[in-house]
């Protein structure tokens, strides 16, 4: 399952997400997933676990083209994205990123149209496949795209039954950015929800194997996180199945305004 993005990369439609992983026992976690077969793998300069996905990049042997790398530039850097791209290259021990992403936009600093920059002046160089944002809201993805430049590839934002997101994926869509979901099971949250475990019990799959349909189903990248070597692989093994319009629409239903994470327009690291 692969998604084209707005600049012809092809991007896996499921990743493996590190965030809040500890960096010693990131190689481990990483390098069960690739053994499972993920081949994408998202991280970011501020997890502090780079070099555990390096580590477990350079011990997988598989080809460097096989994989898409993710990292993300952190708030503080909105000025030295260039830098801050070297630093996390070297920590990751590669050459070049499939995906760099602006993490947030972090309003009340006003630089993220600087960091926009940066990351355009490593796309024109060609150091880096794609590039992105993350956590941008309408507001911020339409300052970034009157500039006129490269339009994101990517926008990587919180995403899961609770929270729907519906004016950021319409905004997206508008756009041709493709919506990446971040915290895809709300962290756990909806995988006891009745309406979810209703429809697992029906098809015989896991509540998070219903919700990664779900976000599937809709053209959205997710990237779950695990460190549990069985819910690594069952939460990749989401094909031979299928959610009906009725299931679509029951989750679609449980939309409540449940952010598991901090909101875009208030939050500057
Ligand atoms: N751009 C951003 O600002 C941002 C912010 C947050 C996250 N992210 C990215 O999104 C990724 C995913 O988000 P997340 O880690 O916050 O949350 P998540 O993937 O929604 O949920 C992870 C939690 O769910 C549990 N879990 C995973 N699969 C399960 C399964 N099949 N059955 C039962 N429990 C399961 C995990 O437990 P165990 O690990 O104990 O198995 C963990 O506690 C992150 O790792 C990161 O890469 C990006």
């Amino acid at each position: 399952m692969q998604i084209t993005l707005n600049n012809g990369v092809v991007m896996p439609q499921v990743g493996f997400g590190v965030f809040q992983v500890p960096n010693d026992e990131t190689e481990a976690a990483v390098s069960t997933a690739l053994a499972a077969g993920y081949r994408s793998i998202d991280t970011a300069a501020v997890y502090g676990n780079e070099e555990g996905v390096g580590r477990a990049i350079a011990a997988s042997g598989l080809a460097r083209d096989e994989l898409f790398v993710t990292t993300k530039l952190w708030n503080s850097d909105h000025g030295s994205a260039v830098a801050a791209y070297n630093v996390s290259l070297e920590r990751l021990g590669l050459d070049w990123l499939d995906l760099y992403l602006v993490h947030w936009p972090a309003p009340a600093n006003d630089r993220y149209l600087d960091a926009w920059s940066g990351l355009e002046e490593l796309y024109a160089a060609g150091r880096v496949r794609a590039i992105g944002v993350s956590n941008f809201l309408p507001e911020h993805l339409h300052r970034v795209t009157r500039l006129g430049g490269t339009v994101p590839a990517v926008n990587q934002v919180e995403l899961h039954p609770a929270l729907q997101q519906r004016d950021v994926v319409t905004a997206d869509a508008a756009l041709g950015v493709v919506t990446e979901a971040w915290s895809p099971l709300a962290q756990g949250a909806m995988l006891v929800d009745p309406t979810v475990t209703a429809i697992a019990d029906r098809l015989g799959r896991s509540a998070a194997q219903v919700i990664l349909r779900w976000h599937l189903q809709q053209g959205r990248v997710v990237i779950p996180k695990s460190v549990t070597p069985s819910r690594i692989a069952e939460n990749l093994d989401l094909t031979g199945f299928e959610l009906t319009v009725g299931d679509l629409a029951a989750i679609d239903g449980l939309e409540r305004d449940g952010r598991v994470g901090p909101h875009p327009a208030r939050f500057n690291g």
